[in-house]
């Protein structure tokens, strides 16, 4: 039986897919992690899961042939994620994000392994500011760091590995065993409920977004469909879940009677005005679950994790307690 290879198992969607993918297939998996944020170990209390505590670019520099071999998928999410994390160490986003993809090739491609499953999220903040709709044919036009170290190492994956699935994933949201509290639906539900305000900058700028469960299904969905999705790029939001950060602040404050919205002057790093249509994918089969109404209610359960969850440092990027460069 093969396994399954997660790199960055202990992120905010790594330790959902690890999850889903357990329960969904009940193959080994052998996770990937240096807990940068200090972040607790991933565990599964079912299943067969391994967890190494170790940097990803080590990892694929000593990984044995024959755990590569018998790979049926990896999936690459180790990385520097969001804007500000990778300003703040470019080095490491360099090395993370790029480098250790360039690492994962050269290891597969030394000993002529192609049969792998390589699915690999990208983020589509890589379209930047654009009018109109985007779609996988829309030229990419990075504005940060961050989304351009992520299309390098997608670019390098479309060159060298023909096996791979790409998916440029719209902002996810929703309830993780490592909660994201900076990105921007988490983070506005965090203001809402504690400071009573949401403070936002660009209220125009159109951006589109994604449950984090609708993420692992659609990553669980490629290997199931692999024929449909090899050699692929598909984005990944809901079409339903394009909203300006306007609509989105207002949306959240109805949570609570008496948060206000504050339109401030100022920019926000992740510069990304884009609206984008996911139909590629609906068109091979897939939809995601959580549309405008499912939206609501994980707004809800997200406000009611935080009514009892502490701020924990690891439950952003911008925190990080372990680095290598
Ligand atoms: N969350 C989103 O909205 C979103 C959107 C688009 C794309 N993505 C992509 O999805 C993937 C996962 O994102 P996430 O939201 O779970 O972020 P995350 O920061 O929670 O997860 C990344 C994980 O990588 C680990 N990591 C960092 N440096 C490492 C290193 N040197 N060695 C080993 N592990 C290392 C971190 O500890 C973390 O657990 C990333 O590739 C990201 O670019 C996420």
């Amino acid at each position: 039986m093969g396994h399954f290879i997660v790199t960055g198992c202990a992120g905010y969607i790594g330790r959902c897919l690890i999850r889903r993918l357990a329960i969904l297939f009940k193959k080994p998996i052998i996770g990937i992690d240096n807990l940068r944020y200090g972040q607790p170990a991933p565990n599964l209390p079912f299943g067969d899961f391994q967890f190494r505590e170790m940097d990803v670019v080590d990892y694929f520099h000593a990984a044995t042939e024959a755990e590569l071999r018998g790979a049926e998928a990896i999936f690459h999410l180790a990385a520097i994620v969001g804007a500000p994390a990778c300003d703040a160490d470019p080095v490491e986003a360099e090395r993370v994000n790029v480098i250790s993809t360039h690492a994962m090739l050269s290891a597969l491609a030394a000993r002529n392994i192609t049969s792998p499953m390589l699915i690999y999220p990208n983020t589509n903040s890589m379209y930047g500011s654009l009018a109109g709709v985007c779609t996988e044919e829309t030229e990419g036009k990075p504005l940060s760091l961050y989304a351009r170290t992520k299309i390098r190492a997608e670019d390098g994956i479309r060159e060298c590995y023909p096996n791979h699935c790409i998916f440029r994933l719209a902002t996810a949201f929703g309830l993780s065993p490592r909660m994201r509290r900076d990105l921007l639906v988490n983070d506005f539900v965090w203001r809402a409920r504690h400071e009573g305000r949401i403070e936002v900058y660009d209220p125009g700028a159109m951006r589109n977004y994604i449950f984090v469960d609708d993420i692992c299904e659609a990553f669980a969905f490629a290997v199931l469909n692999w024929e449909r999705c090899r050699g692929q790029i598909f984005n990944l939001g809901h079409d339903g879940l394009n909203m300006t950060k306007l609509e989105l602040a207002n949306t959240v404050a109805s949570l609570h009677e008496r948060c206000e919205v504050i339109v401030c002057e100022g920019s926000d790093p992740d510069k990304r005005d884009c609206r984008v249509s996911s139909a590629k994918l609906r068109s091979v089969g897939f939809n995601a679950r959580i549309e405008v109404a499912g939206f609501r209610n994980i707004l809800a359960d997200i406000d009611g994790y935080y009514a009892v969850a502490l701020a924990a440092s690891w439950m952003t990027n911008l925190h990080p307690v372990r680095r290598k460069s």
